[in-house]
């Protein structure tokens, strides 16, 4: 199973919340900064008089027993912002302090457990993007789509010395910067759900890009990604000509059927076979498997799906099931063998065509 959720995780003032916004306005759909939960958390011990550095994990649950945290807005016309037992403490959260105690509370498994079904739930509404430092990892190591964004320790401590009330008076960019390493350290070494980059995570860095470069630049992956993910289904009505004598559609047909569909599989991810011939790429057919499960007949109406199965050196599997309406006719594959039309020799199977592969 897969969960809508677009997953941004990096490290500290790496961007993340800045192309979460605008990823979230691009595309309509809520955001989510869970950073600002576990600074919830810390504001909430603060208010309580505990020093995150000595709190025991007892005291903690306690608290957590009797802490409400949702995503509410502030007014009408207000984006959504964090609110802790009613309050909503909005710039408070962002205090260098109050970061620090956010670090420090994140290395507690309860507190983690307890936030991790709270933003579970937030992704059920549809899809949403959501940023933090485990979003691909641990709470939705199935998310659709992630990103880990990152950025130079120095252009990090850059950007966040320019927003403003997010360090201490006199601060230098030799201190922020030392302050975000230490906080980085943290999050990277905590025995649960440390920082890290999810294998599947697209690496961004962004160092030398503004911020409607990173915007476009994800935008264009999440497109690419969804376009390589959208199932080609071929609707074909069986006309007289495909019948035999026995009114059924004759055999040989399937693997007629089965060439049609890749034929639009390949345009529907804008390669198509004419193009690639035009390149100097032929695929012959080198394989063909058909199992034969139920019969059609004239003017039955099927739907011919499939996928590229397998793609190796310089061979393609393509599978292919036939159906009339959830009855399956017939399923099998092809295998095919990349040629370079130039010299009549194999050739490997070029990247757009990899890129298929399920
Ligand atoms: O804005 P910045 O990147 O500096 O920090 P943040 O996203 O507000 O997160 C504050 C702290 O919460 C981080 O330093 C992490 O220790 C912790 N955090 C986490 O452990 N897991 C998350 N998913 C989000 C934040």
């Amino acid at each position: 199973m897969t969960s809508d959720v677009i997953a941004i995780d990096g490290p500290a003032a790496s961007g993340k919340s800045t192309v979460a916004r605008n990823l979230s306005e691009a595309l309509g759909i809520p955001y989510i900064n869970t950073g600002s939960l576990y600074r919830a958390v810390a504001w909430k011990l603060r208010k309580n008089a505990l020093d995150p550095d000595t709190v025991s994990p007892e005291e903690v649950d306690r608290i957590l027993a009797d802490t409400r945290i949702s995503y509410e807005k502030p007014a009408p016309d207000a984006p959504p912002d964090i609110r802790i037992d009613g309050v909503f403490p909005g710039q408070e959260l962002r205090s260098a302090d109050i970061a620090s105690g956010a670090s420090k509370v994140a290395t507690m498994p309860n507190v983690r457990a307890w936030l991790l079904d709270l933003q579970r739930g937030m992704a059920k509404l549809g899809r949403i993007v959501m940023e933090g430092r485990d979003i691909g990892t641990a709470v939705f190591p199935d998310a659709r789509f992630k990103f880990f964004l990152t950025a130079s320790p120095m252009v990090r401590a850059r950007r966040r010395l320019a927003q403003s009330g997010e360090t201490v008076d006199g601060a230098t960019l030799e201190s922020v910067a030392r302050d975000i390493a230490a906080r980085d350290e943290q999050d990277s070494r905590r025995a649960v759900a440390p920082l890290k980059r999810a294998e599947d995570a697209v690496l961004v860095d962004n160092s030398e890009w503004e911020s409607h470069q990173t915007l476009q630049f994800m935008l264009d992956k999440i497109k690419e990604k969804e376009t390589m993910e959208k199932e080609t289904v071929l609707n074909y009505r069986v006309p007289y000509a495909d019948t035999d004598q026995m009114g059924v559609v004759y055999y040989a047909n399937y693997l007629k059927y089965f060439e049609m569909f890749r034929s639009e599989m390949l345009i529907d991810a804008g390669l198509s076979y004419l193009q690639m011939e035009k390149e100097g790429i032929a695929l012959p057919v080198i394989e063909a498997v058909c199992r034969y499960k139920s019969s059609a007949h004239f003017e039955d109406r099927l739907t011919i799906t499939g996928r590229v199965a397998e793609a190796k050196g310089v061979r393609v599997k393509i599978e292919c099931e036939v159906r009339c309406g959830v009855r399956l006719l017939a399923d099998g594959y092809t295998v095919h063998a990349c040629m370079d039309m130039k010299n009549n020799r194999p050739t490997r199977v070029p990247p757009a065509l990899l890129k298929l592969l399920k």
